[in-house]
């Protein structure tokens, strides 16, 4: 058996101060907070500021952070102009990546790699990513965009500016509590691989980018999205059990369950689910249900078959959550992103300019050559007119 740490499993790579997760206890921290206190008592607002600057902001400070974000909610006129000529097929997490890398265009100030300049643009980033969103989903749909309000709290004034009204405050509520819950998540892929850019020196719009590109891939925040197209392809209550075993049977996994940290229930998860059920409830869709059955199935057949006990992850009961409350599926990973940019910001600022010691180097782990076509050393270099063919291209192989 290959008993090394390959995907970097428990391999230490750097420190932090801005989050810690014990997965045997099922605790999340944000800079000493834990998450259950801030999703209860918190802004996503607030939960941004503690952790982009390490302490929870007073009256005074949130409310100059409040400013600062309602100001930099406008994106560039010819940002959305561009979104307007592109195919209108293109997936959401496409767009935002695309547009990221885009708003680097419009920073006059690029050429400042000081931590001020980079904590300008993290906010400005926090800010201008859900009017990305919002403005993609109505050009698609052939509808006007609708510029950011001017006051109200972020979750607030994303619902307006995708739905074009003003959202009732129980459901603004909703989403503030699952931007908190998302915000953050220590050295996971996407986050990961906002570091290792930072830590070439590159640009925070280099850094955001290569992180939406990890987020959407299906095993970490892509697996909303496929979440949901489960729940639909499933379509009823007593149709769960047979496709999960069959899924699980035909060594498919089943989204939104198992995680590589927790090994217990992921405390955003529970908070999820009690959302999702008390919306289902309200708007009597079937959806909490059919996902507390995919859970409790999973579960079952998982001890069953290879006796180890797997949970939900926050991607599980999202996925119902957002679905009952009118998102479009697709759109589950880019609100992911909305949230997990505080987090982001805050790893990418504390890679570029920590300051104790260790300080953070230049990511460059070790691989095994393993020389998979002609054997680990000393090929011969034969011209093309001599090389035999190996129909590699068209996998004719
Ligand atoms: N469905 C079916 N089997 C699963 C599973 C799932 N969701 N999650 C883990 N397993 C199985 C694996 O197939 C593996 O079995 P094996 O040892 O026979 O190969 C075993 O459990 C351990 O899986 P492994 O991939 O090593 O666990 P991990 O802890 O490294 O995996 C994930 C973490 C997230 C990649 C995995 O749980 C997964 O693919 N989940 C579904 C995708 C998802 O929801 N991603 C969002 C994460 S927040």
């Amino acid at each position: 058996m290959d008993t090394r740490n390959i995907g970097l499993r428990n391999i230490e790579v750097a420190d932090t101060k801005i989050c810690s997760i014990d997965g045997e206890n099922g605790k999340l921290i944000y800079r000493g907070y834990d998450i259950l206190d801030l999703a209860n008592h918190s802004t996503y607002e607030e939960t941004a500021y503690l952790l982009l600057f390490g302490e929870l902001p007073n009256t005074e400070e949130l409310n100059e952070f409040n400013k600062k974000l309602t100001e930099s909610r406008m994106i560039p006129h010819s940002l959305i102009k561009n979104m307007k000529n592109k195919p209108v097929s293109a997936h959401p997490m496409d767009i935002l990546q695309s547009s990221v890398l885009e708003l680097a265009d419009y920073d006059f100030n690029r050429s400042d790699e000081g931590k001020e300049a980079n904590i300008t643009r993290a906010i400005s980033l926090i800010a201008k990513i859900p009017t990305i969103v919002a403005a993609w989903d109505r050009i698609r749909n052939k509808m006007e965009t609708i510029e950011p309000l001017q006051d109200n709290s972020h979750a607030h004034n994303f619902i307006f500016m995708l739905k074009g009204e003003q959202p009732k405050h129980e459901v603004s509520k909703i989403f503030d509590i699952s931007l908190i819950l998302h915000a953050e998540h220590s050295f996971n892929a996407s986050t990961f691989a906002a570091r290792e850019i930072a830590s070439t020196r590159a640009s925070i719009y280099a850094c955001v980018g290569g992180a939406l590109g990890a987020l959407s891939g299906e095993l970490h925040g892509g697996a909303n999205i496929q979440v949901m197209k489960m729940l639909l392809e499933i379509g009823d209550i007593n149709n769960v059990e047979p496709w999960v075993k069959k899924r699980l049977a035909s060594g498919g996994r089943v989204m939104g369950m198992g995680h590589a940290v927790y090994k217990t229930t992921d405390p955003r998860s529970e908070v999820l689910a009690t959302l999702s059920r008390a919306i289902s409830r309200e708007k009597d869709t079937i959806w909490y249900d059919m996902t507390e059955k995919v859970e409790q199935i999973t579960k079952q057949i998982m001890l069953e078959s290879k006796k180890i006990l797997i949970y939900p992850n926050v991607d599980l009961y999202s996925a119902s959550l957002y679905y009952s409350l009118g998102i479009p599926v697709d759109l589950n990973t880019p609100l992911f992103a909305i949230s997990r940019i505080a987090g982001w910001n805050a790893h990418i600022i504390e890679e570029k300019f920590a300051e104790a010691a260790p300080k953070p180097a230049l990511y460059r782990p070790k691989a095994v050559y393993v020389g998979r076509y002609c054997g680990p050393m000393g090929c011969e270099y034969i011209n093309i007119i001599n090389r035999k063919p190996n129909k590699l291209l068209n996998n004719k192989q």
